[in-house]
């Protein structure tokens, strides 16, 4: 079974099964707060989990790439990715636990689709706690078609459970199943522990609850939300003992052995960069290639970004290249996924690009650095200890973005080690703070739809028309970000925006707010939403039914809301700050006010 036969019969299993097949968000999005990237394929549903009616219905079924690095750090050994697809199928406020396991079991089981053995097969669900009851109703239906009790195994809120990704969101109990490997495991091996035997491939969350800072409250509708990574179901079904044995990281891997003259499978050191190197590069290579996508910077997405591709370029180090070659790896990347995520194609150029632009920014970086360790060298050779300080190396890294394991590298050169302990200690805060980031999650909770943030959403609709008609047609949307205090936009725009033009847009806007424009919206087909003149970010599917948003006749955009009524609302908008975001990307961050 090959990546892309699942990808076909997950979808086509759920359509005959009345879901309506949607296309995945971006992998950045949008006007959400809460997380830096997708995590899930649930994630850009949220808002249809929390109530609002979704315009394809209230059977769902997709392909969302996702993107997680909290654990960015310890990726390397055979079964973590920073990238992933996940196929996932949701009731909202439909089918709830009978029907849901009833499907899993068929697509599992039935030989018209992944033809899994029974016997290979074990599921976990949730033991319950002081807040939830223990879910012996999903057991109950387990049961019923014919898993043994000895293979359904109840655990803790660790394991069965499905928490929001920031600090609130819907979230319950989930069911998760597995598949035994084959391997002999040992007396301890059960789905839950990580030794290899069992395999998680598919998890079926049940939402009931939306998680609140003052506690539980129910959902008005019970959803359901499922994950099956494809990456990792093909290697169980393949047999591989891991992901980067699939066709998947194959022909990856054979470019990174190409270029570097070194063979997979020789020695661990080795196979851990090549599958830091495979791993970055594809991550990287969506995050750059998506309709949304980001460049390499100091905050947010394209921080993350950066931390990447310089691990990526580090890990190339050690296989012995010290010239750039991220692209040649990219170029693989684009060649495998381009035919299902088009936008990779049209973004070809400006992937290879990026990619080679901060490689070289690090090369250039660890040049730098090696100066300023050969400048501090003679002092250093003076300690009889032979060893260089924690925040010697911590300044190195901290001043000159000089990684401490080329800092240790340089000092074992020169026969000295590092005192990493010290180093750990000065990195400590740092490391925090990046974790949060890297983590995905902002403080702050869920994009709410308080009073305002919705009118700062549809101020940055007036914005976004505005900027259009001040600077030009290429004015896109790059990012955008709303708190309770402001909103913040990213757009792609050359250069710094002259007083002038700030203004004319802050009146323009104005002039719209006093002209008490009414807010209307309307469902069509993104084809059709084009046609019509709405600003969207076009991905892949034209033929996908969308929501544009009209305000008055000022402006068309698709977009899920939600918006104010009438643009009087808003009071009065000011601009408070322009500045630079990225290469040829400008921010401004704005706000409303009452009108005095
Ligand atoms: N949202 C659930 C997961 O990602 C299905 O595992």
């Amino acid at each position: 079974m090959t990546a892309n036969e699942l990808r076909d019969k997950y979808i086509r299993f759920f359509v005959s099964h009345g879901h309506a097949e949607i296309s995945g968000a971006s992998l950045i999005p949008q006007n959400d707060p809460t997380v830096l990237f997708t995590t899930a394929g649930m994630h850009p549903l949220v808002p249809y989990i929390l109530g609002q009616a979704h315009p394809a219905g209230t059977r769902l079924v997709n392909v969302q790439r996702c993107i997680r690095t909290i654990d960015i750090d310890e990726v390397g050994d055979s079964s973590h990715l920073t990238f992933f697809e996940m196929l996932g199928n949701w009731s909202l406020g439909e089918y709830f636990k009978e029907e849901a396991i009833a499907m899993s079991w068929e697509f599992l089981t039935s030989a018209e689709w992944l033809g899994i053995p029974a016997d290979r097969l074990a599921v976990t669900c949730f033991a319950g706690d002081s807040d939830v009851p223990r879910d012996t109703e999903s057991a109950g239906y387990w049961k019923q078609h014919g898993v043994p009790e000895q293979r359904i195994h109840f655990l803790g809120r660790e394991d069965n459970w499905w928490g929001p990704a920031g600090e609130t969101g819907p979230c319950g109990p989930d069911t998760e199943m597995f598949v035994d490997t084959g391997l002999p495991g040992t007396a301890e091996s059960r789905p839950g522990v990580s030794d290899g035997k069992w395999m998680e491939i598919w998890n079926d969350v049940f939402m009931e609850y939306n998680k609140q800072a003052d506690g539980y409250r129910r959902l008005e509708r019970r959803c359901v939300d499922t994950g099956m990574g494809i990456e990792r179901t093909i290697a169980v079904l393949q047999g591989k003992k891991s992901v980067y044995d699939t066709e998947l990281f194959t022909p990856i891997i054979a470019r990174i052995e190409s270029i570097t003259g070194k063979r997979y499978g020789e020695d661990d050191a080795t196979d851990t960069s090549i599958r830091i190197v495979a791993d970055h590069t594809r991550t990287a290579t969506h995050i750059i290639g998506d309709e949304a996508g980001v460049s390499p910077s100091n905050v947010g997405q394209g921080y993350i970004l950066r931390r990447l591709i310089r691990r990526a370029v580090r890990h190339g180090r050690k296989l012995g290249l010290s010239r750039t070659f991220l692209s040649e790896v990219a170029q693989v990347v684009i060649d495998m996924y381009a035919p299902i995520y088009r936008t990779l194609e049209r973004k070809r150029d400006e992937v290879l690009r990026e990619l080679t632009g901060e490689e070289e920014r690090f090369l250039d970086t660890l040049r730098k650095g090696e100066h300023e360790f050969e400048k501090l060298l003679p002092n250093l050779q003076k300690n009889p200890a032979r060893v260089i300080p924690g925040r010697v190396a911590f300044r190195l890294y901290d001043t000159y973005g000089f990684p401490i394991e080329i800092t240790e590298e340089l000092a074992g050169e020169h026969g000295m080690t590092v005192d990493r302990a010290g180093f750990d200690e000065a990195y400590q805060k740092h490391q925090e703070m990046s974790k949060t980031e890297s983590a995905g999650v902002f403080k702050g909770g869920l994009a709410d739809n308080t009073e305002t943030t919705t009118k700062l959403h549809t101020a940055t609709h007036l914005l976004h028309q505005a900027l259009r008609m001040v600077l030009g047609d290429h004015v896109g949307q790059k990012g955008s970000n709303i708190t309770q205090e402001r909103l913040r936009f990213d757009f792609s725009h050359p250069e710094k925006m002259t007083d002038d033009e700030l203004a004319r847009v802050e009146q323009i806007v104005n002039e719209q707010i006093e002209r008490d424009l009414p807010i209307s919206h309307q469902e069509m087909t993104l084809e059709q939403a084009r046609d019509a003149g709405a600003i969207a970010l076009f991905g892949d599917r034209y033929d996908e039914v969308v929501k544009v948003y009209s305000v008055g006749d000022f402006s068309r955009e698709v977009c899920g809301g939600p918006h104010v009524a009438h643009t009087a609302e808003l009071g009065r908008f000011r601009i408070v700050k322009e500045q630079s975001s990225s290469q040829g990307v400008r921010r401004i961050k704005a706000v409303v006010e009452p009108k005095q």
